[in-house]
């Protein structure tokens, strides 16, 4: 079990935190950076700096150890192995990589099956190649509310489909889909199959090899790492098939005047200077998480979404509506709400806190500080029926005590805000 006490004992910033009252949740946003991840970060700049594969002297060789070595940690912690994984800046990065290379290789009239629990990042890259190639953007039908499973993919494919690409955990409704056995069935019909672990990697046990993904784009930023740190997870075969997504430096093996070699995966997808300091940072990140378990994290916030529901139903507010399953079993540690009437009065003020208000009064009045707006997931809000919502989302080192702290800012906000 998680002792958050300890937990926050490795976070430098929850001393300001512990100072000024701050409850921070929006973990879905970024999450905080323990000493370690800090210090391995620091350590790299005062003993190590340089560039990496280039310099064949000591610090290089140093610098360019460290960097290879973080690769192979954090391809181990998802399952992989280090040739699996292109270092890039972010998920967003990564499924940017990812349209980009399986849309070259797809023919016109072809189909990319998404969802509306898409964050944009894995909805806007596939419209911007899709309308390059002529390839066709399609949404799971009645994917909106239900946890998304084999069944629900199956009936939306077409035989033009040759990708599916899905969130594993949405960041809207902390939705943790049914994608078990989706590889199997994909890989059995000749579909590349996606996921996007930006939501699920940090907070649970992932593993590719069971996933049977072809490509796994998630952040690192999200679980503890440095920002500007993510990954794209792909197997061996389709990083080869895949063409280069960027040109220069590090990912070629030989230059030309009329043409160029790639280098061999993953160094084909990564042009240009790394994030050096980056990867070694999230390499201790990972080691973080991995001393206090992945079972043990999903535990914790089944636990406390858990707790989050059964407060919502014992306080059966009036004007609190909230979104997503109600099964913690699959449910993130996601809770996304509206203080608005249930149903609307005939006054023009006074029906609805408009959800960066919410924010803006959690943040002064309880030192709550929440996440507002639509969460670069608008086809999923438009679907709700709203044009934003107020997020709070929890990790390793909140407990009950932030989650009452959220409901007594509610409370206090619909008392302030709403006309009875
Ligand atoms: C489900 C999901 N996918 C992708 C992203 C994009 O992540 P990043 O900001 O690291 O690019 C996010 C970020 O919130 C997310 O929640």
């Amino acid at each position: 079990m998680i002792n958050v006490d300890e937990i926050r004992k490795d976070f430098p910033i929850f001393k300001r935190f512990e100072r000024e009252g701050i409850v921070y949740l929006d973990n879905a946003a970024t999450t905080q950076k323990p000493r370690s991840v800090i210090d391995s970060v620091v350590n790299f700049y005062e003993n190590h700096n340089s560039n990496v594969h280039r310099g064949v002297y000591r610090i290089g060789e140093e610098a360019t150890e460290l960097y290879n070595r973080s690769r192979e940690n954090i391809a181990k912690f998802v399952g992989a192995k280090a040739n699996n994984i292109v270092f890039v800046r972010n998920a967003t990065e990564a499924l940017n990589l990812t349209a980009s290379g399986l849309v070259s290789v797809m023919g016109e009239g072809d189909e990319v099956l998404v969802s509306r629990m898409e964050h944009h990042s894995n909805i806007v890259p596939w419209q911007i190649q899709a309308a390059n190639r002529k390839i066709g953007l399609k949404f799971i039908e009645n994917g909106e509310r239900e946890r998304i499973n084999w069944k629900l993919i199956e009936e939306n494919l077409s035989e033009r489909t040759k990708v599916v690409s899905l969130t594993q955990c949405s960041n809207i409704l902390g939705t943790i889909n049914d994608l078990n056995d989706v590889g199997m069935h994909l890989h059995n019909l000749g579909i590349k199959f996606v996921v996007d672990g930006a939501q699920s990697v940090p907070h649970m046990p992932v593993d590719v090899k069971k996933l049977k993904c072809d490509l796994m784009a998630f952040s690192g930023h999200k679980m503890l790492g440095p920002s500007g740190t993510g990954c794209l997870y792909g197997t061996e075969e389709i990083l080869n098939e895949m063409p280069p997504y960027m040109g220069g430096g590090e990912m070629i093996r030989e230059v030309y005047e009329d043409h160029f070699v790639s280098a061999e995966v993953p160094e084909k997808f990564e042009a240009g200077t790394p994030n050096i300091e980056g990867a070694i940072g999230l390499s201790a990140a990972v080691d973080y998480l991995r001393k206090i378990g992945m079972e043990n994290i999903r535990d914790h916030e089944k636990e406390i979404i858990s707790y989050i529901l059964k407060r919502e139903d014992e306080l059966n507010m009036d004007d609190l509506v909230s979104y997503g399953p109600r099964d913690p079993e699959y449910r993130a540690g996601i809770f996304t709400f509206n203080i608005k009437k249930k149903v609307e009065g005939d006054r023009p003020f006074g029906n609805e806190v408009h959800p960066h208000d919410i924010s803006h009064m959690a943040d002064k009045i309880e030192g709550v500080e929440l996440r507002s707006g639509h969460h670069c997931a608008m086809p999923m809000t438009v679907a709700l029926g709203v044009y934003a919502t107020a997020r709070a989302s929890f990790y390793i080192y909140n407990d009950m005590k932030d989650a009452d702290r959220l409901f007594e800012s509610i409370q206090k906000i619909e008392k302030r805000m709403i006309v009875k």
